[in-house]
């Protein structure tokens, strides 16, 4: 007799279905989510009704997406999904810079910059200096590092989110060090803002009683020769926001100063070393 689906054995009634010549790591995989997928309905005795609003969430997530909007990713974020894929496929040795969330607002062809360059263009925001170095984790310094910046404007919008109010490439550009590994630019201080809620996923944070907000940060992604690929933000510290970051992205090692000056222009400066792991460096 064929075994027919039963409460009791309902995992193995599925995963006994998968042909021999699956590829082993799609039926690794899948059969470990047909697991955990069986025992969380179970564990929370999904009712029908649940079962049918959690498809319609789904279904409308699906809608919603588009080139401009990925709301499945949003939901990874912040059930924080993406932060925990991004953790353990990014172990780093102590003193290495974490990494963190990528966020959907990168766009690769960003201008290259000389050191020191101005990155705002709207004349809104809070003039800052970003001055650090690009170092391994014995502190020499890595020449050539490519550090790929952006961040929102001061208020709280990436220039794709705006493209007819900012100017184009705003708060973005690409730095290379040279042989001291240093780098500095002049941004803005960013500001906290929300991640887009105007869809299910912004309904779901609601019904939980989450605010959408992001704390303050400048995103940085480091490349060098020979080294990991760092995605990373510096944080401001003291954001209103820092112990509620609505994708769980905040790090501790990732809070940078942010310190008044004294200049007649530039009002904020903020230092921060990033230190990179070489490609071939187990955690
Ligand atoms: C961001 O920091 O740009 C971001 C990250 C995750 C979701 C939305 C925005
Ligand atoms: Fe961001």
């Amino acid at each position: 007799m064929p075994e027919f689906f039963k409460e009791s054995s309902s995992v193995e009634a599925v995963n006994s279905r998968i042909a021999p010549d699956t590829n082993p790591r799609f039926k690794e995989v899948m059969t470990s989510l047909v697991a955990h997928l069986h025992a969380f309905v179970k564990d929370v005795h999904l009712t029908q009704q649940e079962w049918e609003v959690a498809i319609d969430f789904l279904t409308r997530t699906g809608q919603i997406c588009s080139e401009e909007r990925q709301e499945f990713i949003l939901l990874s974020d912040t059930l924080g999904v993406s932060m925990l894929v991004d953790a353990i496929n990014n172990r780093r040795p102590g003193g290495a810079t974490e990494n963190t969330v990528m966020g959907p607002f990168h766009v690769v062809g960003a201008p290259e910059r000389e050191m020191g360059a101005h990155i705002s263009f709207d004349g809104k925001g809070e003039r800052c200096l970003f001055v650090g170095r690009v170092i391994d984790l014995h502190g020499n310094p890595v020449a050539g590092a490519r550090l790929d910046v952006w961040s929102d404007n001061s208020e709280g919008f990436y220039d794709v989110q705006q493209p007819d109010i900012q100017p184009r490439w705003n708060n973005r550009g690409i730095f290379t060090t040279g042989e001291d590994g240093q780098y500095n630019f002049v941004g803005i201080k960013p500001v906290s803002y929300p991640i887009p809620h105007d869809g299910p996923v912004g309904k779901m944070l609601a019904a939980l009683g989450r605010g959408p907000y992001r704390p303050a940060h400048m995103h940085f992604m480091v490349t060098a020769e020979g080294f990991q690929k760092l995605v990373t933000h510096t944080f401001v510290g003291d954001d209103a926001y820092i112990t509620c970051d609505a994708v769980f992205g905040v790090k501790q090692t990732l809070v940078a100063p942010f310190e008044r000056i004294n200049g007649v222009e530039t009002i904020w400066r903020s230092s921060f070393d990033f230190v990179l792991t070489p490609i071939d460096v187990s955690p």
